[in-house]
């Protein structure tokens, strides 16, 4: 009888202990990928583990999307060259998802083009929480099967563990899918402020009455921190109507520039899961991916 092979996970640079966790739940072999720059700025890409005749998994959450891209994938085509069965992407953090429509005349609409980018290049792709607003599911921007994860019961149980009395807050529209998710999993009430969003950096929040839940534990609760903005304002709001110095938790901790010192005075902790790698990191996916990978591999 013939033993199946086992499958490759392989790590871009940055992904190794979430790679080493999944090929330790999974009886996976784990790989390397061997990246560095020519003088010229051009990439070299190496695999290390034979891809021939195996489903292979390349393991690169997308925080830093332009520069993680081209190798990538090369990586994703050195693998097929190479013979593998399927190449897999998981990426706890899918970015591009925002610009999901052209709001002003002759924008690129740049979560369609990079869906048609990574499609082209990946047999399947699992994630954690992308960015889902105007599209309701992946399958609308990509043409290759997708697994979208939910790291929202993750979320809730921290905070039941962790939060006295919370009240969960989404700080717009967008959040109420995390923050109703959370709510009814802990059983604890929630309410969804109203944001609207003049620029990159530049966002208004109005906040409904929340006066009867003063006694409670505001949690600001979000699937991206990019600039900071949206949970700032929104921070500062709900003190102003007399409610605790909130906390804050996050799926995808990208704190970009200045965000996370602009924001830490304002809240009286930050928490993130580790989709992407950050000092505020204390909820673990590498169980939740891990779950997936193996419901994968029986598909
Ligand atoms: C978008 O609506 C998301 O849910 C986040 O609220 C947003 O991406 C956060 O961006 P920033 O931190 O730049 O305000």
């Amino acid at each position: 009888m013939r033993i199946p092979m086992k499958r490759l996970i392989l790590p871009l640079p940055g992904n190794e202990a979430l790679a080493a966790a999944l090929a330790k739940a999974c009886d996976g072999e784990l790989g390397g990928i061997e990246t560095r720059r020519f003088p010229d700025g051009e990439s070299y890409v190496r695999l290390h583990g034979d891809p021939h005749g195996r489903p292979v998994d390349l393991v690169c959450t997308l925080g830093r999307p332009d520069a993680q891209f081209l190798p990538l994938v090369f990586a994703a085509d050195a693998a097929h060259d190479l013979g593998a069965s399927q190449v897999t992407l998981i990426t706890p953090y899918l970015a591009y998802m925002r610009q999901d429509k052209r709001f002003h005349e002759g924008e690129a609409i740049t979560s369609l083009s990079f869906a048609k980018l990574l499609s082209g290049a990946f047999d399947k792709i699992i994630t954690v929480d992308p960015h889902l607003h105007r599209h309701p599911t992946l399958q609308g921007l990509y043409t290759v099967p997708t697994v979208t994860l939910q790291a929202a019961p993750l979320l809730a149980d921290w905070i039941a563990t962790h939060v006295e009395s919370p009240l969960i807050i989404g700080p717009d529209e967008e959040s109420e899918q995390w923050a109703g998710a959370i709510a009814r999993r802990i059983d604890a009430p929630h309410a969804v402020l109203a944001k609207t969003r003049y620029g990159d950096r530049n966002v208004e929040i109005t906040v409904p009455d929340l006066s009867a839940w003063r006694h409670c534990t505001p949690v600001l609760v979000d699937d991206i921190a990019s600039s900071g903005r949206t949970l700032a304002v929104a921070a500062r709001k709900l003190v102003e109507q007399g409610l605790g110095k909130p906390e804050c938790v996050v799926v995808h901790a990208l704190f970009a520039d200045d965000a996370w010192s602009d924001l830490t005075p304002l809240f009286s902790r930050i928490v993130s899961t580790d989709a992407v790698p950050h000092r505020s990191n204390r909820i673990a996916l590498a169980d939740l991916i891990a779950d997936a990978l193996k419901r994968n591999m029986q598909d």
